[in-house]
């Protein structure tokens, strides 16, 4: 590999920061966050070592899914700013050497887009094969609804025409009909639209749903996976080094579909798969399943990547482990139902599901940025922000950025019960986790998070190398090992609350004959190491170490 391909494919390690404009900033005093207001944080995320920034939907939406309802694709929402903010918001960013990717949710639209307005007016309206349209009263399909608080069936009758519309999502989110070619065209020209703006590419939405075909008669669609590769190419050629970032909750079999046969479809997947086995195993205080998981992954074109994660905007989801498995979850991390969302997820954020024990917190962004992937962070996870359980369901985990301990947490000038969306309080609260003081703080879990995200930067071996499970006699202990280019970093995370010792061998892959330096990455010493050498290292409760053997003239900062 060379260093051109490091740069080119940028995804690989990058650091990539979840936020929505709406609860970051706000720069003139509204209550709501803007675009302006974000702009100023970007030395703050620079700083802090992101590379790329994730921008949550900010187009013109009537706001019943916090803007994952879009009744605009070209707009932005007139709370937020204006086009010409968006830009400057982006500008600032490259300026500071960070790209900024955006959610494109093109499964559905609002039932307020124009598109839908058009097509619900009658049966013949050009608009009208936009949707997916069924005359025959459907059968049920209570079991298939994503929400199942709130919809008890994927089709929704529309009165004046007489036919169901299919969603996916919520009754106002009618699914849009990938089988056209007009909405096809659309869904091309608005990204193109986004990237010659400035974007750098896309967090796909729902991608499963979205290249589903139901609805529409057998065979005429074509395979959808041709058409993500179409859309891929489209992209490519408009701007090499974009990236396509899919949502696609799935067995890893499945996943690798929407990868593609020769990597031409998603560059990126989130790994819901290892972010659920993680917290099975940080309820049992036994890293089995997780490493059981991570070695069950398979393997992927080196021009794609696992988006590791553990707390996006959503549910914390557990839907893939088994039921008594989420029960043991739930019983660790969300035992009162008001914590619980869907019957599937949490609505909490890390901090207050680990009890507050700042050791334990930090092993599991130890984690996060040590496992094969490329690590998403959800804005304020940096930081240690709760969640406001008195928030129905998903919202709790979207409070607005604690920047200072002031009454509206230096988010806004306006008061507390006037912003966008109440703020966390308790333990979790401005007036004790907040961006000013943690700066001011060494041992701040920022702190912390800026020095694993330096270390992450430096370890290309943790984005870019093989990876393997480590055999160890003991089940609480994680032992991994990442190669790349001849260097090996090993990785030791400690699952359980008692002290653990594990013994490494060094066989002469891993070590040079002369020469070999073994560097701990995060407790800055060094000494030099021979093949054939068994390591006794401990950990603490919750500990971990990053380890670094180094052949000689390999040039690694340390
Ligand atoms: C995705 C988003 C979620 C949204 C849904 C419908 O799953 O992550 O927030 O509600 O799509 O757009």
């Amino acid at each position: 590999m060379r260093i051109t391909d490091t740069a080119d494919l940028w995804w690989k390690n990058a650091v990539i920061y979840c936020l929505d404009i709406e609860t970051f900033c706000d720069s003139d005093g509204d209550g709501v966050g803007d675009f302006s207001g974000a702009a100023q944080r970007m030395d703050y995320l620079a700083e802090l070592g992101v590379t790329c920034v994730w921008l949550m939907p900010f187009y013109p939406s009537p706001q019943k899914d916090d803007g994952y309802d879009v009744m605009d694709f070209y707009g932005v929402d007139g709370r937020l700013g204006t086009l010409g903010d968006l830009v400057e918001f982006i500008r600032t960013a490259k300026d500071r050497g960070m790209r900024v990717i955006a959610d494109i949710v093109v499964n559905h639209t609002s039932d307020q887009h124009p598109w839908f307005q058009q097509a619900r007016s009658s049966k013949d309206n050009p608009y009208r094969d936009f949707y997916v349209w069924r005359s025959e009263e459907p059968p049920d399909t209570s079991k298939e609804v994503v929400f199942p608080d709130k919809e008890n069936s994927i089709w929704n009758k529309d009165e004046k025409t007489g036919e169901w519309y299919l969603h996916r999502f919520y009754s106002h989110q009618p699914d849009l009909n990938i089988s056209n070619p007009a909405v096809r065209d659309e869904i091309a020209k608005m990204m193109g639209f986004w990237m010659e703006l400035g974007l750098s590419g896309f967090r796909v939405d729902a991608v499963p749903f979205f290249l589903e075909t139901m609805g529409t008669p057998e065979g005429e669609s074509g395979d959808p996976h041709d058409y993500l590769q179409s859309l891929r190419r489209f992209l490519s050629r408009r701007s090499g080094d974009a990236v396509l970032l899919g949502e696609v909750n799935l067995p890893y079999e499945k996943q690798l579909e929407f990868f593609g046969d020769a990597a031409d479809e998603l560059n990126m997947q989130f790994d819901f798969i290892a972010m659920q086995q993680l917290y099975l195993s940080l309820a049992r205080g036994d890293a089995r399943p997780l490493a059981s998981t991570l070695e069950a992954r398979p393997p992927i074109d080196p021009d794609n990547q696992w988006a590791t994660f553990v707390r996006n905007h959503d549910e914390l989801t557990l839907d893939k482990l088994s039921d008594s498995e989420r029960k043991e979850v739930f019983a660790a991390f969300g035992p009162e139902e008001r914590m619980q969302v869907f019957g599937r997820g949490l609505k909490r954020r890390v901090p207050p599901m680990m009890g507050g024990d700042l050791q334990r917190i930090k092993m599991v962004y130890s984690l996060l940025f040590s496992l094969p992937g490329t690590p998403v962070l959800f804005y304020g996870e940096e930081i240690g922000m709760g969640e406001n359980l008195d928030i129905e369901g998903r919202l709790a985990v979207r409070t607005p950025m604690q920047w200072t301990d002031e009454d509206s947490a230096g988010f806004s000038s306006a008061p507390p019960d006037k912003l966008v969306a109440p703020l966390v309080s308790g333990a979790c609260g401005p007036d004790k986790v907040n961006v000013a003081a943690a700066r001011r703080d060494p041992a701040s879990l920022l702190g912390f998070m800026g020095t694993l995200i330096r270390r992450y930067r430096e370890c290309p071996e943790l984005g870019w190398g093989e990876f393997q499970v480590i055999d160890q006699p003991n089940p609480a202990v994680l032992a991994h090992r990442s190669v790349w280019e001849g260097n090996s970093v090993f990785l030791l995370h400690n699952f359980a609350a008692e002290p653990a010792t594990v013994t490494l061998k060094m066989d002469d892959d891993d070590v040079p004959a002369e020469g070999g330096l073994l560097t701990d990455l995060l407790q800055d010493s060094r000494r030099p190491i021979s093949p054939g050498e068994d390591l006794e290292l401990e950990l603490e409760p919750y500990g971990f170490r990053w380890l670094r053997v180094q052949r000689p003239g390999t040039g690694r900062l340390w």
